[in-house]
């Protein structure tokens, strides 16, 4: 494999895979699920579900890939040459295709707000009318669909460039802005007067707000914040150098990707106590209960834009993360260009990415098991293939490979030391996917009981 592309840097390699990582999860859901559920508690269960499984099968990921350098359909064929997995790579290329294309719709909405908030009219609203401008937008069906598919070609106008020149220059030149705007967010944040009201809500421990439902939730955002079971990281890792430490990267990408949600939350409600807001979750946090307060804010243009911004890198990062499943699959296992193969996962993305955006207007009345198009690829990707695919990853290293090639490649062939190793070994083989399956049947209603 000595012809295969590789990222050029470390910091390259990780800047990807924490692009990957940090995404709408961090910004729009942890925050207020760890304020919702407990705070400090919650944040504590968090951090055992990074530790215990999240990291595990990150590694996990990390050694099918890496020890492959191959796309995630030619690496299980190369690993499991006797056990035929194709069904598994099936299982990630069809969650790739689901998460992107309803991810994207959200990614077409940042961009709308991101324009409006630089021609100031995010501003000309009074506070009580967001509700109505988020909603007057999103059924405007030209609209959506027109910034979903803008998006799409933005992604593959970086995808088109290959993996040095587009995935990870992308990466090393968001990455560090995105952290530096969250820094300067987060201090201004802190200094508003009702700061401390903010931070009592994302932190006070409140141990009783702890029940299985909300330790399952904690596991289920561990999972795709860390964009795990659909190998994304795999991919990433066929990409790696045989001298990284996987476990050492794996560490990073964990510790990175939770440290950018933590501070999200402290971005976030500081600023929304101090205007007397109520915090809130998904879409209305971020479109209607901010951009109220940009309004009322001294410089809320600028911070209104910078938002946005900051937003849409942290999208754009990890759409591309998971087009590249699709074009390493592609190019690879039908012999087409890097560009052949970004056009064709362009086209599938936006021909169903326009499908979810629609689910909010045109097609609203289409539904299946009771689900907009949207909101079923978000819960069959996000409630049952993203587990399954945990599943099978951590099944898959911890008990098919041969023991030996695991540890050789987490010591990259003994040159370095692992003193986990053998831990993340038992992790994967009883920790992880136990601990997955609870969440696989809860999130399937099986536990209702336990409400
Ligand atoms: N981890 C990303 C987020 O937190 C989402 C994602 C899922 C990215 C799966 C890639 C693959 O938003």
């Amino acid at each position: 494999m000595k012809d295969r592309v590789q990222f050029a840097t470390r910091i390259g390699a990780i800047a990807a895979t924490v692009g990957s990582a940090v995404g709408l999860g961090n910004i729009w859901r942890f925050p207020y699920e760890a304020g919702q559920n407990g705070g400090a508690a919650f944040i504590a269960i968090y951090l055992l579900c990074v530790v215990v499984m999240g990291v595990p099968v990150i590694v996990a990921e990390f050694v099918i890939g890496r020890r492959s350098h191959k796309n995630v359909c030619g690496a299980l064929r190369d690993l499991s040459p006797k056990v035929n997995m194709k069904w598994l790579a099936a299982l990630c290329i069809t969650s790739a295709i689901l998460i992107i294309s309803f991810y994207s719709v959200v990614c077409g909405w940042i961009v709308e707000y991101l324009v409006q908030a630089l021609m100031g009219n995010l501003s000309s609203a009074h506070a009580q009318d967001y509700n109505t401008v988020f909603v007057t937008f999103i059924s405007n069906p030209y609209r959506t669909v027109m910034w979903t598919v803008l998006f799409l070609v933005a992604n593959f106008m970086v995808m088109r460039r290959g993996l040095k020149r587009g995935v990870e220059l992308a990466a090393n030149l968001m990455m560090p802005f995105l952290f530096l705007l969250l820094i300067v967010f987060c201090v201004f944040s802190l200094l508003q007067p009702g700061a401390s009201k903010g931070l009592e809500f994302l932190f006070q421990p409140d141990f009783s707000a702890i029940t299985p439902r909300v330790a399952v939730g904690a596991m289920g955002q561990a999972f795709f914040s860390l964009s795990l079971g659909l190998s994304c990281l795999l991919t990433y890792a066929s990409y790696f150098k045989d001298t990284d430490s996987l476990v050492r990267n794996a560490s990073l990408v964990a510790i990175l990707d939770t440290l950018v949600a933590v501070l999200a939350g402290i971005m976030i409600f500081p600023i929304v106590f101090s205007y007397d807001m109520q915090p809130a979750a998904g879409p209305e946090l971020i479109f209607q209960v901010l951009p109220a307060i940009f309004q009322q804010m001294p410089g809320g243009y600028i911070f209104a834009v910078l938002f946005f911004v900051l937003l849409f890198m942290a999208a754009i990062t990890s759409t591309i993360s998971m087009s590249e499943i699709l074009i390493a699959y592609f190019s690879e296992e039908f012999k087409m260009t890097r560009n052949g193969a970004s056009m064709l996962s362009t086209g599938i993305a936006i021909v169903l990415g326009t499908l979810c955006a629609l689910s909010f207007n045109v097609i609203s009345d289409f539904k299946i098991f009771g689900k907009t198009l949207f909101d079923l690829f978000d819960y069959v990707s996000s409630n049952i293939l993203l587990p399954l695919g945990g599943i099978f990853f951590s099944i898959f290293v911890g008990w098919m490979l041969d023991r030996k090639l695991v540890l050789d490649e987490l010591s990259n062939n003994g040159k370095i030391r692992v003193r986990t190793a053998r831990l993340i070994i038992f992790s994967l083989r009883y920790v992880a996917p136990t601990a997955i399956i609870v969440v696989f049947l809860y999130g399937l209603g099986l536990f209702g009981w336990l409400n």
